[in-house]
């Protein structure tokens, strides 16, 4: 079976990009080396800091990051990085050709409980060398993505990218240390019948998606006339998998909890990356109107509500929205 390189070198890689997922799959397995020692590596808890995003930083949220950063800032293709857990851009070489935007550790709350955790990027071009780069050259849109993918570190580690021309996905062969490509041109089922959110924010949401969900909970007896079944990993590299493998709906809602912030995840780090995978594999991806990969950003760390997967339902949670305005 064809290994990365070979993916890659057949899909006519930029050689910025293919080296650019080069240095973050070495890191990936040096993460996927501490995750599995656990205790015993001294990653579990609490680093003792609040992150720019207003968390409290997990010391593995700590060591990911400085991992990326390191191996990243040496990497001459790397104009500049962009992570979840930094206060702001930080340049690299100014000669670089791309920007490389990091969720280090997605999941946090999974990782001292011995659950799935991942990384996730998003590779851009940098259109302004020979200057150091600052956040403002990190505010493209998604659609000027390069190359998005992620790194779930589960029962085994797995890595799915896409550069634009369809979604690979790969397996960690631990003992040769090479992503053996396992999955070519992931394609998502446009229904289903498994959705994933966290219904105990039920009551913060608006009335067009508390009848999705309802609708979903009356199952057979209501207008849907089918059951569903309802998943969440906690960490949304796990609930991307699963629906790269086996269809589904996402959703991370706007919500009311917190009224300075329209959703939870990030859009540089995690809804831009995952909705070029998706997108790449057939589904669609909103914030439950607008595609998420044409939002024009006005801050690295902005946060936007997520609406993504089978097609035909992320089209008619937009319906919802649409009526129900
Ligand atoms: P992170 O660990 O990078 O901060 O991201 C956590 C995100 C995402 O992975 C997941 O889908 C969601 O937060 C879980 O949120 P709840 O704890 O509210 O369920
Ligand atoms: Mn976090
Ligand atoms: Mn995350
Ligand atoms: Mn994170």
């Amino acid at each position: 079976m064809s290994n990365l390189e070979t993916y890659l070198a057949a899909q006519n890689a930029q050689p910025a990009v293919a080296d650019i997922i080069t240095t973050i799959t070495k890191v990936g397995i040096q993460i996927s080396d501490l995750l599995k020692r656990g205790a015993l590596a001294d990653i579990l808890g609490e680093a003792g800091n609040q992150n720019v995003q207003g968390e409290e930083q997990k010391k593995l949220d700590v060591i990911a990051n400085d991992l990326l950063l390191d191996a990243l800032s040496s990497n001459p293709h790397c104009a500049g990085v962009a992570s979840e857990e930094l206060d702001n851009a930080t340049p690299a070489n100014q000669d670089g050709d791309v920007l490389v935007l990091f969720d280090p550790l997605d999941g946090s709350s999974n990782i001292d409980i011995n659950m799935a955790v991942g990384t996730i990027f998003s590779i851009l071009p940098y259109n302004n060398q020979g200057h150091p780069a600052t956040d403002e050259d990190f505010l493209q849109k998604g659609t000027a993505q390069l190359a998005s993918g992620y790194i779930l570190y589960g029962t085994s580690t797995v890595m799915s990218i896409t550069l634009g021309k369809g979604v690979a996905m790969f397996s960690l062969d631990p003992d040769t240390k090479a992503f053996v490509q396992i999955k070519d041109q992931v394609q998502i089922s446009p229904d289903t019948k498994e959705y994933a959110i966290n219904a105990s924010n039920y009551r913060y949401w608006l009335p067009p998606m508390q009848r999705y969900i309802d609708e979903f909970t009356a199952g057979k007896t209501g207008v849907r006339g089918k059951d569903f079944n309802m998943r969440w990993v906690a960490a949304m590299v796990g609930d991307i998998h699963r629906i790269l493998c086996r269809g589904g709906i996402f959703s991370y809602p706007f919500d009311t909890k917190h009224p300075d912030k329209p959703g939870k995840l990030r859009l540089m780090y995690e809804a831009n990356p995952m909705s070029l995978l998706i997108e790449q594999a057939g589904g669609l991806s909103t914030d439950a109107i607008n595609r998420i990969l044409d939002i024009e950003p006005t801050s690295i760390h902005q946060r936007v509500p997520v609406v993504l997967g089978a097609r035909n339902e992320v089209e008619y949670v937009k319906k919802l929205h649409d009526e129900m305005n």
